[in-house]
């Protein structure tokens, strides 16, 4: 196989097995064969291209890591030309039918699917570990009312790396798998104990007899009933919706995770960094940002001047679009799904009529289109947890707790690696060249 570039020095040649590009320096004529593995060339194979030997070499220039890959990584795959998410290879489709949340956990963190005994066992443990540190309840408590429960869960998560000191020994495979368990199982028991703080009610601890996801809703809404059990389709609409958010490969979140972990910084600094990224409305702020965005546009009828003011660049519509996915999201198309079955029994939200309207007149629309703007898993996310009766503020919160198993397991990927060091990217300098210090007086 040969291909060639259209334009100057580049052309990939596959001679006997091994694939390489050719790169010719125009400034110096010299020529260098650069080996390409699983389609990429290594950054650093460019640092002997030099034009003399006080030259650093050439480096990338990639702001916002449009084309590197920072990392080969095994959990999780996805082609957003073609619409495709898979955790360690099974379609996101098959799990969300199929699995439960804490199996998905098990299998993003462990690799595979796990045994009925392995299941059971890791069922059992994430569910002794729910229970949270009476210090980090208290500091939950200390925040004032208004606190956004997003802000109270990243801190309460670092939090955690005081409570368990033993979390810094990240060489120490028990200790890891320890940490992980605590992480995932905790997750919920944290953001709802911001929820409770938000509402000034006490405190609901965790009920162990209970689904990872319906204990996630006793301690959210229980009120004085120690018999609370919410209706198995939202437990079920729930526990699909932390499964579509468990993994994204190198997002901006797990990136996050990834570089703070490579400081060989505790899990819970990690994982709280991530929470940080995940803040963000480009990121997992999305969703609280279209319900505000339907609020804004209030009927059916003022979608048309909404679509224009887009087109305008007065407006983003928000829940379309992604980095990676040109193509349907595969996991707004679930959720499109399980919107029915929430709606079944908490009544249609009238912002479904709205959202409807705005994916079908966007889907035909040739600014979208050109653009390849489509619905992301944010589109309708909002819209059932808005019917659950969860508060714009927590949808984030139900985010990060749904992607704590991808954070964990990405975050265990990078320490396992070899290839792996601190994370620091490069820099062009285009600041001042050297100047010198004037006393402020003769400024
Ligand atoms: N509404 C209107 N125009 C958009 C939108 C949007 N939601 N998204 C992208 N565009 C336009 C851009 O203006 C740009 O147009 P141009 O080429 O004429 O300048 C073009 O589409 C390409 O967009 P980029 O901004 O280059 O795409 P990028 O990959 O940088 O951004 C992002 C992706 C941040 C998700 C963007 O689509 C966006 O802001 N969407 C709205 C926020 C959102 O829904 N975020 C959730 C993402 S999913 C997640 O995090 C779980």
């Amino acid at each position: 196989m040969t291909t060639r570039e259209t334009k100057g020095a580049a052309e990939t040649v596959d001679g006997g097995g091994v694939q390489t590009v050719t790169v010719v320096d125009n400034r110096t004529g010299r020529t260098y064969e650069l080996p390409i593995t699983d389609g990429t060339i290594r950054a650093m194979d460019l640092r002997q291209i030099r034009v003399d030997d006080d030259d650093f070499g050439l480096m990338t220039y990639d702001p916002a890591f449009m084309n590197t890959a920072s990392c080969r990584s095994g959990v999780t795959y996805l082609d957003g030309d073609r619409g495709v998410l898979r955790y360690r290879g099974y379609p996101i489709e098959q799990l969300a039918e199929h699995s439960s949340f804490l199996e998905v956990a098990y299998l993003l963190v462990h690799g595979d699917l796990p045994t009925r005994i392995e299941l059971e066992t890791w069922v059992e443990e994430i569910t002794h570990h729910t229970y949270a540190h009476e210090s980090i309840r208290r500091m939950i408590a200390e925040f004032p009312p208004d606190a956004h429960p997003m802000g109270i869960l990243q801190a309460a998560v670092a939090g955690l790396g005081t409570v368990y000191p033993d979390a810094k020994d990240i060489d120490d495979e028990e200790g890891r798998h320890l940490q992980s368990v605590r992480l995932i199982a905790k997750m919920p028991t944290l953001g709802a104990y911001g929820y409770r703080h938000m509402r000034g009610l006490p405190v609901v601890e965790p009920r162990n007899r209970l689904s990872y996801s319906a204990n996630f809703l006793a301690m959210m809404f229980a009120v004085g009933d120690p018999g609370f059990q919410p209706d198995p389709r939202i437990e079920r609409a729930l526990d699909v919706l932390f499964i579509l958010h468990a993994d994204h490969e190198q997002n901006c979140s797990t990136s996050a995770v990834r570089s703070v972990g490579s400081s060989q910084a505790d899990p819970y600094a990690s994982v709280s960094a991530g929470i940080g990224a995940l803040y963000g409305p480009l990121h997992g702020g999305a969703n609280e940002a279209v319900l505000r965005m339907l609020d804004r546009i209030g009927n059916v009828d003022r979608i048309p001047e909404f679509i224009a003011a887009v087109k305008e660049r007065r407006e983003l519509l928000m829940g379309f679009g992604h980095r990676v996915y040109k193509n349907y999201d595969p996991r707004a198309r679930i959720i499109k799904t399980a919107c029915d079955d929430v709606f079944a029994v908490t009544g249609v939200n009238p912002k479904l009529a709205i959202a409807q309207e705005l994916e079908r007149i966007a889907l035909e629309d040739e600014f979208f289109v050109s653009r390849q703007l489509y619905p992301n898993v944010d589109f309708y996310s909002g819209l059932i947890y808005e019917a659950l009766g969860i508060p714009p503020e927590m949808f984030t919160v139900l985010f990060a707790i749904g992607r704590t198993p991808g954070w964990v397991a990405q975050w265990r990927e990078m320490l396992a690696d070899p290839e792996q060091k601190i994370s620091r990217p490069r820099q062009v300098y285009v600041g001042a060249g050297e100047r010198d210090y004037k006393p402020v007086g003769a400024r």
